[in-house]
């Protein structure tokens, strides 16, 4: 399901912000005429990517400088490591920004194993 978050104009151009969607926060970057939604929390160690340097299509965390694209979240500095940010659905409607964050998945039992048993 699609959320709106901002309005276009909200974020400056080349810069991002992060907003609160379905238990995420998510960062949206507008740059070159157009929104990007990737993870806000840096797979390091949590830092908020919406504050990072922008430039050439990857934002830089701003607690280490670990570079991560902002249009599919991977991990620049390692491009072959699973280490990236989730990515997001984004999509404009009229004046407004929305975003689809998938719904976590569901809990596993604590005990796994114990179906098949007595
Ligand atoms: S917290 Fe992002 S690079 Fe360390």
């Amino acid at each position: 399901m699609f959320v709106k978050v901002a309005k276009l104009g909200d974020i400056p151009a080349g810069e991002g912000r992060h907003y609160p969607v379905n238990g995420r926060m998510v960062a949206i970057f507008f740059v070159d005429g157009a929104y990007h939604a990737i993870n806000d929390s840096c797979p390091h160690m949590g830092a908020s990517l919406s504050a990072g340097y922008v430039e050439e299509g990857a934002v830089y965390c701003p607690w280490h400088a670990w570079r991560f694209s902002i249009h599919d979240g991977s991990w620049l500095d390692s491009p072959k490591s699973p280490l990236k940010c989730e990515r997001y659905e984004l999509r404009i409607e009229g004046d407004d920004i929305l975003v689809e964050v998938p719904d976590p998945p569901p809990r596993q039992p604590s005990t796994p194993g114990d179906e098949g048993a007595g």
